[in-house]
């Protein structure tokens, strides 16, 4: 199997933790299997991530619109979508340790822990459920939705009435989805509650294998546009038997993980199957007026859909670098950096005064305020420590700049600015720095 052998997951999971970029869900009472909190910093990279998803298929796009959709829906919504009789993975057990298992993940009906005897599959669904209101029946059951995409599904008429939108358009979400995973694991890559970044985009019928590849092209170029190596990224055609009840072809982008090739996201062709649902179970007309061609129809759907934690996951594995530098004292010694691109790094600049010395701590205050009312970045101010050891807490965090007050600049009101790639300084008047920084950062 090939894998990522430049980090291991164990490495990332304890940067995280260390740095403050994911803590394990309820650690103080033992933690709660595969759900895991975003600390700090990792609320910034995973926003950065969900931000840049969002300029680049909404923002900058005249075809696409976005929605914020409930995660609760009408219960009728997930038996017209298919998931209640169909969203269901094949569940085997061990006999012997009781261990659970993806029937399809495994060969033959031993158990891989201890080659016990496994049951026959049986099918689980997957989507998790939840009772409203103050009592506990079945008329009060509604599920957490298992994907964001129906919430732009049930309000295709809304969207289309109040836009004024004509074919081809999209609608963009970004959203928690829970899904009851029987294996979740490999850290945040595969959880039971996650966020997806879903585009759902109509298109007329017949034209859906053009849009699909466009798509395909588009998304899969997305991930280097951010810094991420093409090396480490592929594209597979799902085989038939893969394919999701919905789907009518699908691709998966996919990431050389730790553990191997696996799934950032699905692109999938829809077809109308989803509008068409929804109209018979609804009783209300999902189709669309199209005056050129002065006919009405129900429009296919091309659907990339993306994992907010699976794309932090992947950035922050591929931007991990261990390098050997020069210390002051000319000895080899290694850093770690992280070389995230400057729109997801979730410390843009951090003001590092040289030590706690009275006489530089004004200046170093002042220049920590100017960033913050100048800019909209995050930036951080340190004083703990040597300085190369706060270079080097910044390079493991990704922080693209540190700023360094020094003795001469009380003297010369001047400041350095060190880069974190090229580890090169250089020297700017502190009137001058906003606009230097705004000039790297572009
Ligand atoms: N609406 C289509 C859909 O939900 P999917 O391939 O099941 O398709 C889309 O999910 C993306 O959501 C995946 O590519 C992955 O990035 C993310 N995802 C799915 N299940 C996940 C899980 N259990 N944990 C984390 N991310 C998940």
């Amino acid at each position: 199997m090939t894998t990522n052998s430049t980090v291991t997951m164990d490495t990332i999971v304890s940067l995280c933790k260390r740095r403050g970029f994911i803590f394990q869900s309820s650690e103080i009472y033992g933690g709660l299997g595969s759900t895991w909190d975003y600390g700090p910093l990792g609320v910034e990279l995973k926003n950065n991530v969900k931000r840049a998803w969002w300029k680049a298929v909404v923002q900058k796009r005249e075809d696409m619109v976005g929605i914020d959709a409930a995660i609760l829906m009408h219960p009728q919504v997930w038996v017209a979508s298919g998931h209640v009789a169909g969203f269901s993975d094949p569940l085997a057990e061990c006999k012997s340790c009781n261990h659970r298992f993806r029937a399809d993940h495994i060969e033959g009906n031993r158990c891989p822990d201890c080659g016990g005897e496994l049951t026959e599959p049986k099918m689980f669904n997957l989507m998790a459920k939840t009772f409203l209101g103050p009592v506990e029946e079945e008329a009060a059951v509604v599920y957490l939705r298992p994907e964001t995409a129906q919430g732009i599904f049930v309000n295709f008429e809304n969207i289309q009435t109040t836009t004024r939108k004509k074919l081809p358009f999209g609608v963009a979400q970004v959203g928690k989805a829970f899904r009851n995973e029987i294996t979740p694991g490999n850290f945040v890559f595969r959880t039971r509650e996650f966020e997806q970044m879903e585009i759902e985009y109509f298109v007329k019928p017949g034209t859906d294998e053009e849009w699909h590849k466009r798509w395909l092209q588009d998304r899969f170029n997305w991930y280097p546009s951010l810094g991420m190596r093409a090396e480490n990224l592929r594209l597979r055609q799902h085989g038939s038997d893969e394919l999701a009840h919905y789907a009518k072809d699908c691709y998966d982008v996919e990431y050389l993980f730790p553990m191997g090739w696996s799934e950032l996201e699905g692109i999938a062709n829809r077809g109308d199957f989803d509008l068409r649902q929804h109209a018979q179970f609804s009783g209300k007309e999902l189709n669309y007026f199209d005056d050129e061609a002065n006919e009405r129809y129900i429009p296919y759907v091309i659907e990339p859909s993306a994992g907010a934690d699976r794309s932090t996951l992947a950035f922050l594995i591929d931007a991990y670098r261990e390098e050997d530098v020069q210390s002051g004292g000319g000895q080899t010694e290694k850093r770690v950096v992280l070389k995230l691109h400057k729109d997801l790094a979730p410390i843009k600049a951090a003001v590092l005064p040289l030590s706690r010395n009275p006489q530089l701590v004004p200046t170093a205050k002042e220049v920590h305020s100017l960033l913050r009312e100048n800019t909209d970045w995050m930036t951080q101010y340190d004083d703990a420590q040597s300085i190369g050891r706060r270079y080097r807490r910044q390079d493991e965090i990704g922080t693209l700049y540190c700023v360094t007050i020094d003795f001469d600049t009380i003297n010369d009101r001047a400041v350095t600015i060190r880069d974190r790639d090229s580890m090169e300084q250089e020297r700017v008047p502190i009137d001058e720095l906003v606009a230097a920084l705004k000039q790297k950062l572009g």
